[in-house]
């Protein structure tokens, strides 16, 4: 039943039912994770002949010659550069292939915006209180990235298809206001595809700083969950018409492709940006590891391989998401204290409480033993103004344990959202 429509006697037995219920899943001393997107073990040994992939001498050679055993080719070994181009949709010429994250790649762009200066501009930090702008809900470590750095952070609410374009295009007027983190495909945490429109109305901004850069995190490029997955428009295609390609740098990686942690990542950028992060790069290591990257190109091969591969990840994950969001439905929408997205690909399920009770939800899972990302960590300075935003992460627990965890997630909703109208 609709809780807006019920009365306060209404209110006050189901609270004391939802209570009952509450101190019986307490006893119960549960230890439950929904908190960080990562793959569960089952992923993990999708991959593990990965590791069987290079392991005699011989094997250790790149396409070309080159033993990856050894120092050299600080841009990434064809094959895996290849590999990289074609997820991207990228000449290989534009890709340069990174270490085992994509994170520490941005984290090390923007401090060559800081320190560095881009496109033959001062550095940032040279020019004053500069600002990024943050699509919320976003991701925590974007925002965390940006917050170390001192750059000040604007909040954008993100709409069903993308960013609030009309409001960035007002935002980037301003010469200090510098970029802003994008995560365009089955973003976290709202699972949202950016529409053509968006895309290109990102692609035509006209910002006044002409060091404005946009990192264009696509880390779910390839995870879809269901046979008509979303189609994000190639970024870089659509600057060509307006001439506005150094704007963007793109970054993605294997982290939830193979292991987090231990797989590969790329840059994807303009030839004026590429050339500019190499020439740089050659200051900071001789080169990354090849073995890695040849035994990722080895073992997903193309494409095909991979796209092959990510199938055996969406018949685990898949029904770990169908969980969550039946659970929901079931238990959520007849009251319509929540609203939900219906991520087709990616790692995580946006929820949004009524207004104010987010943090409450966050507190009871935890008393109960469920701990959630943390409430308020999906905007900037962990401060999400109406503090109605959560984000579940369904891929770590076995299905058993989602369910439980899923159950309790409502009933603590539930309980928050009764507490809010009495
Ligand atoms: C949007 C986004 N970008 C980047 C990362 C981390 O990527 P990496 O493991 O390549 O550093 C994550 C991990 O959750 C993510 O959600």
């Amino acid at each position: 039943m609709n809780y807006a429509n019920m009365s306060e006697n209404e209110l006050k037995n189901l609270k004391a039912e939802l209570l009952k219920e509450y101190e019986e899943y307490k006893a119960l001393s549960l230890k439950l994770d929904m908190s960080r997107g990562k793959p569960g073990a089952e992923q993990l040994n999708l991959s593990a002949d990965m590791l069987k992939c290079v392991l005699t001498p011989e094997e250790c050679c790149s396409e070309n010659g080159v033993d990856c055993r050894n120092y050299g080719v600080l841009d990434g070994i064809p094959e895996c550069k290849r590999l990289f181009a074609d997820v991207l949709e990228v000449s290989p010429a534009n890709i340069i292939v990174g270490g085992a994250s994509s994170l520490n790649l941005m984290y090390d762009y923007l401090n060559q915006c800081m320190f560095l200066g881009v496109g033959g501009c001062e550095p940032w930090s040279k020019q004053g209180k500069v600002k990024f702008i943050c699509n919320v809900p976003g991701y925590d470590r974007h925002f965390a990235i940006t917050e170390f750095f001192g750059v000040e952070m604007i909040s954008v609410e993100m709409q069903k298809d993308g960013p609030d374009v009309e409001k960035i295009a007002e935002l980037v007027r301003d010469p200090m206001v510098k970029g802003m983190f994008c995560v365009p495909k089955y973003s976290n945490p709202d699972g949202v595809t950016y529409s053509d429109e968006k895309v290109r109305a990102l692609a035509a901004l006209k910002p006044a700083a002409k060091d404005f850069r946009v990192i264009w995190d696509n880390a779910y490029v390839i995870h879809d969950l269901t046979d008509d997955p979303d189609k994000l428009l190639n970024i870089f295609e659509a600057c060509r018409e307006y001439g506005t390609e150094d704007y963007f740098v793109e970054f993605t990686s294997t982290s939830k492709i193979t292991f987090p942690g231990a797989g590969v990542s790329a840059i994807a950028a303009s030839d004026k940006n590429i050339a500019e992060i190499k020439k740089r790069l050659n200051f900071q290591t001789i080169s990354y590891d090849k073995l890695n990257q040849l035994r990722h190109a080895k073992y997903l091969k193309n494409i095909d391989g991979l796209r092959a591969h990510m199938k055996k990840h969406a018949a685990v994950i898949a029904p770990k998401f169908k969980i969550v969001l039946d659970t929901l439905e079931r238990e959520i929408a007849p009251a319509s204290i929540g609203e939900w997205g219906k991520a087709k690909g990616g790692y995580f399920i946006s929820y949004n409480t009524t207004v104010g009770s987010a943090k409450r939800v966050g507190e009871l899972c935890k008393e109960a033993g469920l701990v959630l990302t943390t409430v308020g960590a999906t905007y900037p300075y962990g401060k999400d103004p109406d503090d109605k935003n959560i984000r579940i992460a369904p891929t770590y627990p076995s299905d058993s344990e989602l369910s439980k965890a899923m159950e309790l997630f409502c009933l603590c909703a539930k309980l928050a959202a009764v507490e809010a109208l009495l």
